[in-house]
C-alpha cells in the first residue's frame, strides 16, 4: 500500500504525507506506461457518494488503482476527476460502469483512519463530462470536457435561486438538530450555481438522484427539479413532525381506544350487531351501487373500497381512500335526459333579466336552437368578451335559467399551475381534485352550465405545467368525454356540460382557446341604456336589498342621468348600481328614524348622499390653452379620453417624450412632429421655431403604460395647436392614425371611443373616414348626440378642430 508514496517527489502537496506513516519505502512501482496527457484528467471511481462544485468531502481512497492515482494526481499536481460507478458492485470498474459526468476535485489532504483505510479529502470543483477513456494507464484517465456556463443574472433564475434557499432553510428547521454552521453557510451562499450545488450536496437523496442533479446542466432545469425536492421534503418533514408530535401524545390514547374498540366488538357480537366499520364499508357499497358510475370507475372504486376493508381505521391512509371514494361517490356519473329547450321561453327569461343587447340575444338564442335541433351536436363554445359590469355572468345565468341548467362559476384569474384545473396526483398530500371536477360536484348534475370566468387572466404556463392546456383539454369536445383529473385518476364525461367563457379583454386570451370559441363582444352601454337598465333593474333589485318599498321612495330620471354622469364613469353598470344602492340606504336611515314617510330623489338631493361629484367636466378643465388635444382610447374596461400635451421651450429641436409611451405611440409622436415640419409653410409656422426650441409631448396619465398608433390625429393637432398658438375646441375629440403623407388611417375600437367621448361631454368627434364601415357598430342615441366629422387627411382635422388663424405667422407661446 504505501510502494508509490516513496517516489512522490517532496514538490507534491506537503500535507500529502503528514499521515502516511511507511514512506520511503522500497520502490516497486509500476510507472506508468506513459506520462498522462496535458488534457487528461486522471480519474477515481466512487460508490454511494456524488461530489459537488464547491463541496468537501472525505472519499475513501481504498483500491490500488484508486490509491495510484490519488498519488499520480499528487505528484503532477494537478486535479482528479471523480466519477460515481453506475454499478456500485464492480469491484474494478470499467468505463461502462461509469456515470460519464463528474466533478473535478482537488485533494485538500489525506488521512489515515486507525483502522488503517485511506481517505482524501476532496473540494469539488468543477463539473465535467467524459468525452473519451484512454488505456494503458496503472489507473483510469480520460480526456474530458469542462461544463462551465457562466452565472447569469436573468430574473428567472435570481428568482427561483431566493425561493431555493428559503426553502432550503425551511427544511433545516425542520430538521432536528441542525449545526449552526450549516445554516449560516447556506445564508452565506451567493449565487445560483454555488447555491444549487451546496444544496443538492445536503440533499438526503439516493446517489442516483444526486447524479441526475448533477448531470442537469441547465441551470434552471436544476433550480426547478431541486426546489420540487425540497418542497417535497418539506411536506414529508411537517407531517412526519404532526405525526410525532401527535403519537407522542396519543400512544396511550390509542390504546385505550382500541380497548373500547374491542369491548364494543364484543358488545356488537352479544347483541347481534355488525361491526362498525362492516356497517360503513356496507353504506359505501350501496352509495357505489348507487352512483351508477361507469364501468372502469365502478371497478376501480370497489378496488378502493377492498383496500379499506382490510385498513385499521386507525391508519393514516384510511382517511384518504375514504375521501377519494367520497369524491368518487359524490359526482355526477348519472347521465340524465336533458331539459328541452323552449325558445320563446328562453327569449322571454333573456329579456325579462336584461335591457337591450338585442343582437347578442340574438346569437345566444340562435346558439340555443342549434342546441335544441342538434343537442350531441359539437356546439361551439360561448365567449363574453367585454369590460366589467355589462352583463357577461349574469347573461350567462340567464342562459342557465333558459335551459333548465344549474349554474356553476370557476373562475381563472390567476391561476398558473395547471393543478388547479386538472387536481394535484392523490400521492401528493392534501391533494385535491382541479376546479373543473370540484364545481362539478357542486353542480350535483353533468348538465350544467359551466362559466369559466376570466379565460383572459390565466397565467402563463410556468413549470408547473400549462393551465391553457388543461383548459384546452375540457372545452375540446374531441377529448372531454374522456377528460382526466389526476385525482380521480379516472375519466369524466364533461361533454354535457355547457361551458361558457368570460374575458374583459380578446388579446391576452391564448390563441388555441380563442380558436375554439365563438367571441361574442359587450363594448359597454350609453348613458341612456344605462338609464333605462336602472330604472327597470337596478333600482328594483336595491330596493329589495335595503328592505324599502317602490311607494316610499322615487328617485327621477334626471337623478339617475346625474349618477350615471357624475359619479361613475364605466362602461358596464355595476358601480352605478352601488351609487344607487349608496342613496336607496341613506333614504331608509331616514324613513326608519321616522323623519320622513316616503321620498323623491331629485339631482340635487345626491351630492349629500353621494358626496361632491367625481367627475367634472375634465374636457373643458383641460383644454382651451394652446398645445392640448383631446384623443380617444381603447381600454380593457371600455374606452376613456386621454389628453396629448404639447409644450415647447428654447432648446435645440429636441422631441421629449414622456406619460409611459410604448415605441409605436412615440413613433406616431415623431411621425407628427415630421409631418406638422413638413407642412409648417401652410400651417404658418416660422421654420427656425422648430431649431430653437425643444418639444415636449406628455401624455398623462403618466403612470398608466399607453401605446398604440391612433393617437397620432390627437398628437398632430396638439403640436400644430401649440406651435401656432391656436387653442382646440375644447369639446371635440379625436381618433386616428396619420401617415407621413398626411393621410388618416383607420383604428379600431370605434364603438368604445365613441361613447367615452359621450361620456365625457364630448360634442363632436373625429373618426378617419376609412371608419366609416363601423358606423353601425354605434349606437344610433350616440349617433344623434355625437357630431361625427370623418376625415381623410390631416388638414382636414385642423380645420374641423382649430379655429382659423388670424394671422399670417402666429407667435407661438412658449
Ligand atoms: N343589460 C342589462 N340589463 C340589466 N341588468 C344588467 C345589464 N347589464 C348588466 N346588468 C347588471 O349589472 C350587474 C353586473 O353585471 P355582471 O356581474 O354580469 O357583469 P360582468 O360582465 O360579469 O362583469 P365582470 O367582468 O366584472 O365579471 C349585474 O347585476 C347585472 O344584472
Ligand atoms: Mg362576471
Amino acid at each position: 500500500m504505501n510502494e508509490r508514496t516513496a517516489e512522490t517527489p517532496a514538490s507534491a502537496d506537503a500535507n500529502l504525507h503528514q499521515d502516511q506513516p511507511t514512506r520511503g519505502a522500497q520502490a516497486t512501482r509500476q510507472a506508468p506506461l506513459r506520462a498522462v496527457p496535458e488534457d487528461a484528467l486522471i480519474i477515481v471511481p466512487v460508490r454511494n457518494v456524488v461530489l459537488f462544485p464547491g463541496m468537501v468531502l472525505p472519499l475513501t481512497v481504498g483500491r490500488e488503482r484508486s490509491r495510484a492515482a490519488a498519488h499520480e494526481a499528487a505528484r503532477l499536481q494537478r486535479p482528479l476527476g471523480v466519477l460515481l460507478q453506475s454499478n456500485p458492485d464492480a469491484e474494478e470498474p470499467n468505463p461502462e460502469d461509469l456515470h460519464w459526468v463528474g466533478t473535478t476535485a482537488n485533494v485538500l489532504r489525506y488521512i489515515t483512519g486507525p483502522d488503517g483505510t485511506h481517505h482524501a479529502i476532496c473540494q469539488g470543483t468543477k463539473r465535467f463530462r467524459v468525452l473519451q477513456f484512454l488505456e494503458g494507464y496503472p489507473f483510469m484517465i480520460a480526456q474530458v470536457e469542462i461544463i462551465d456556463p457562466p452565472e447569469s443574472s436573468d430574473p428567472d433564475i435570481e428568482g427561483r435561486a431566493i425561493a431555493l434557499k428559503q426553502r432550503a432553510l425551511e427544511t433545516l428547521q425542520l430538521l432536528p438538530q441542525v449545526p449552526e454552521e450549516v445554516v449560516a453557510a447556506l445564508s452565506g451562499v451567493t449565487g445560483a450555481t454555488r447555491l444549487a450545488d451546496f444544496i443538492s450536496g445536503l440533499m438526503d437523496i439516493a446517489p442516483a438522484e444526486k447524479q441526475a442533479l448533477l448531470e442537469t446542466f441547465d441551470l434552471r432545469t436544476r433550480l426547478d427539479k431541486l426546489l420540487e425536492l425540497l418542497s417535497h421534503r418539506i411536506e414529508v418533514l411537517k407531517v412526519s413532525r404532526e405525526i410525532d408530535e401527535r403519537t407522542r401524545g396519543s400512544i396511550e390514547d390509542m390504546n385505550r381506544k382500541h380497548l373500547l374498540r374491542e369491548q364494543m366488538r364484543q358488545i356488537q357480537k352479544e347483541l347481534g350487531e355488525g361491526e362498525e366499520g362492516a356497517a360503513e364499508i356496507a353504506e359505501l357499497e350501496k352509495a357505489i351501487d348507487e352512483a351508477k358510475m361507469p364501468e372502469e370507475v365502478d371497478k376501480q372504486a370497489r378496488k378502493e373500497l377492498k383496500r379499506l376493508q382490510r385498513m385499521p381505521e386507525g391508519a393514516g391512509e384510511y382517511s384518504m381512500i375514504r375521501t377519494y371514494l367520497d369524491w368518487l361517490i359524490e359526482l355526477p356519473w348519472k347521465a340524465e335526459p336533458e331539459a328541452a329547450i323552449d325558445i320563446a321561453e328562453a327569449r322571454r327569461i333573456l329579456d325579462d333579466d336584461h335591457f337591450g343587447l338585442e343582437k347578442i340575444k340574438k346569437r345566444i338564442l340562435e346558439y340555443l336552437a342549434v342546441r335544441k335541433l342538434n343537442p350531441s351536436g359539437k356546439s361551439p363554445i360561448l365567449c363574453f368578451v367585454g369590460p366589467p359590469g355589462v352583463g357577461k355572468t349574469s347573461l350567462g345565468q340567464s342562459i342557465a335559467k333558459a335551459t333548465g341548467r344549474k349554474f356553476v362559476r370557476v373562475s381563472l384569474g390567476g391561476v398558473h399551475d395547471e393543478a388547479e384545473i386538472r387536481g394535484h396526483r392523490r400521492t401528493y398530500i392534501g391533494a385535491l381534485p382541479g376546479n373543473i371536477i370540484q364545481s362539478l360536484r357542486k353542480a350535483g348534475t353533468r348538465n350544467c352550465v359551466m362559466m369559466l370566468d376570466e379565460v383572459d387572466k390565466l397565467g402563463a404556463g410556468g413549470f408547473q405545467g400549462d393551465p391553457g392546456s388543461a383548459l384546452l383539454e375540457v372545452l375540446d369536445p374531441e377529448q372531454n368525454s374522456t377528460f382526466r383529473d389526476n385525482y380521480l385518476a379516472v375519466p369524466f364525461d364533461l361533454s354535457t356540460v355547457m361551458f361558457i367563457c368570460t374575458a374583459n379583454v380578446l388579446d391576452t386570451i391564448p390563441g388555441p382557446l380563442r380558436d375554439r370559441m365563438e367571441i361574442i363582444q359587450l363594448p359597454g352601454y350609453t348613458a341612456e341604456e344605462k338609464l333605462q337598465i336602472a330604472k327597470r333593474y337596478l333600482v328594483a333589485r336595491q330596493l329589495t336589498a335595503t328592505g324599502l318599498k317602490p311607494e316610499q321612495v322615487q328617485i327621477t330620471d334626471q337623478a339617475l342621468m346625474a349618477i350615471v354622469g357624475d359619479y361613475t364613469r364605466e362602461a358596464g353598470v355595476r358601480n352605478l348600481e352601488r351609487e344607487i344602492g349608496t342613496v336607496l340606504r341613506s333614504v331608509a336611515v331616514r324613513i326608519a328614524e321616522g323623519e320622513v314617510p316616503h321620498m323623491r330623489i331629485g339631482p340635487d338631493d345626491l351630492a349629500a348622499m353621494l358626496g361632491p361629484r367625481k367627475f367634472e367636466a375634465e374636457v373643458a378643465m383641460r383644454s382651451g390653452v394652446p398645445g392640448v388635444a383631446t384623443g380617444l382610447a381603447w381600454t380593457p374596461v371600455g374606452g376613456d379620453i386621454l389628453f396629448i400635451e404639447a409644450t415647447r421651450m428654447p432648446g435645440s429641436g429636441k422631441l421629449i417624450l414622456t406619460g409611459q409611451l410604448g415605441d409605436v405611440m412615440k413613433e406616431s409622436a415623431q411621425a407628427a412632429l415630421s409631418l406638422v415640419k413638413a407642412r409648417s409653410q401652410e400651417l404658418g409656422i416660422a421654420p427656425e421655431l422648430f431649431e430653437k426650441s425643444d418639444i415636449h409631448v406628455h401624455v398623462p396619465a403618466g403612470a398608466t403604460p399607453k401605446d398604440g398608433p391612433s393617437a397620432g390625429v390627437a398628437m398632430f393637432v396638439a403640436l400644430t395647436s401649440l406651435l401656432t398658438g391656436r387653442p382646440v375646441k375644447s369639446d371635440v375629440a379625436m381618433t386616428g392614425e396619420i401617415s407621413l403623407r398626411g393621410l388618416v388611417l383607420p383604428i379600431g375600437g370605434v364603438k368604445e371611443k365613441v361613447l367615452a367621448a359621450l361620456r365625457a361631454g364630448i360634442s363632436t368627434v373625429l373618426l378617419p373616414a376609412r371608419n366609416r364601415r363601423d358606423l353601425e357598430e354605434i349606437p344610433p342615441s350616440a349617433r344623434e348626440k355625437l357630431k361625427i366629422v370623418w376625415v381623410e387627411r390631416a388638414d382636414e382635422a385642423i380645420a374641423a378642430t382649430l379655429p382659423p388663424a388670424h394671422v399670417e405667422t402666429a407667435p407661438a407661446p412658449a
